[in-house]
């Protein structure tokens, strides 16, 4: 039998064939808006098969992380209403569409994103001092912008934009959406994985998560780490493997950081023991109390402790 030519069902959904159309930036999208025109609804109509698989172009989250000048974008009501037309031109052919949802990182330039400077996970000036470098903005090829190391906490609005655009996508009527996030925009993987792990697991895509968050969590960024590992634990409780849980927990209590402080991550393992082990869980909840007086986790603990939720 031709394998390529034979079906396939990946996750929820079944492909008549194998030939995937990969993401392609095109750059067709009518601008300044980003916004998908008559030229891409032709394009992806053309490529569309009976029971074929299209992964959109790289397509941004939010105009201020805009990094190409041509993409389209999933930031925008017109966006999304332009995007509708593709899709029903793709579905017409029976054809099914995921939606590549794009941060550039440092790959970016003020002129592009509307002023903003662009973001990595740390400063790196030889970026856009080589001038083999070139990126899209409105004026043409230019190299990019010099750009700043993001702060940890910037990260969850970039999760939040990722989202955001994630429902977009949804309301445009692809079936999925891939988060790209890749090497060479952000310089050191972890940032990137870590909010792609963060988006995956809004989305309920447990698998995808769990990939992405291990990748962070190796990061040598102890902060990042530990909020990947304290992530991932959470996954692991959701995905009923308490032992790894607790394992996780335990390293980030034996390895506090700024971002994860022991009775962060104490917290964490007394509510997992609450059911399992309730005798445990008091012993936890009353250490955090005693060592936290003034913090949220000392108060949860001391909530817990005076008949919250009963403890035997
Ligand atoms: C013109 C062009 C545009 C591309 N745009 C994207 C893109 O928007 N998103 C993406 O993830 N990859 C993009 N890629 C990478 C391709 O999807 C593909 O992974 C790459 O061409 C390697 O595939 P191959 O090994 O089959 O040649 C682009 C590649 C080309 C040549």
């Amino acid at each position: 039998m031709n394998v390529l030519f034979s079906s396939v069902t990946i996750g929820p959904i079944s492909l008549k064939h194998r030939v995937v159309m990969a993401p392609l930036t095109r750059s067709r999208a009518v601008q300044p808006g980003g916004v998908p025109g008559d030229l891409m609804v032709e394009y992806y109509s053309q490529r569309a098969s009976d029971g074929g698989l299209i992964i959109t172009e790289a397509s941004s989250i939010a105009a201020k992380s805009r990094g190409w000048y041509g993409a389209p974008g999933f930031y925008s009501d017109e966006q999304v209403e332009s995007w509708k037309r593709v899709t029903a031109a793709v579905h017409a052919k029976a054809g099914r569409m995921f939606a590549q949802l794009w941060h550039t990182g440092r790959s970016g330039h003020v002129e592009t994103s509307g002023g903003s400077t662009p973001v990595s996970a740390s400063v790196d000036p030889t970026y856009w001092q080589d001038k083999s470098h070139l990126v899209s903005t409105p004026s043409g090829w230019q190299q990019p912008s010099p750009h700043r190391a993001l702060e940890t906490a910037e990260i969850g609005g970039i999760v939040e934009d990722y989202r955001a655009a994630a429902e977009r996508a949804k309301a445009a009527n692809p079936l999925f959406v891939e988060v790209a996030g890749r090497y060479r925009w952000w310089k050191i993987g972890a940032n990137a994985q870590y909010f792609a792990g963060l988006t995956y697991l809004d989305m309920g895509q447990t698998g995808p998560a769990e990939a992405a968050l291990l990748k962070a969590s190796g990061s040598h960024d102890s902060a990042l780490a530990a909020l990947a590992r304290m992530a991932l634990a959470g996954l692991y409780q959701q995905t009923d493997r308490n032992g790894q849980a607790v394992d996780l927990y335990q390293q980030l209590i034996k390895n506090p950081t700024n971002t994860v402080p022991a009775s962060a991550a104490k917290l964490q393992l007394a509510q997992l023991y609450e059911t399992t082990n309730p005798a445990q869980a008091k012993k936890l909840y009353a250490e955090i109390k005693d060592q936290d007086k003034t913090t949220a986790a000392g108060q949860i603990a001391a909530q817990k402790l005076s008949g919250g939720k009963p403890l035997q």
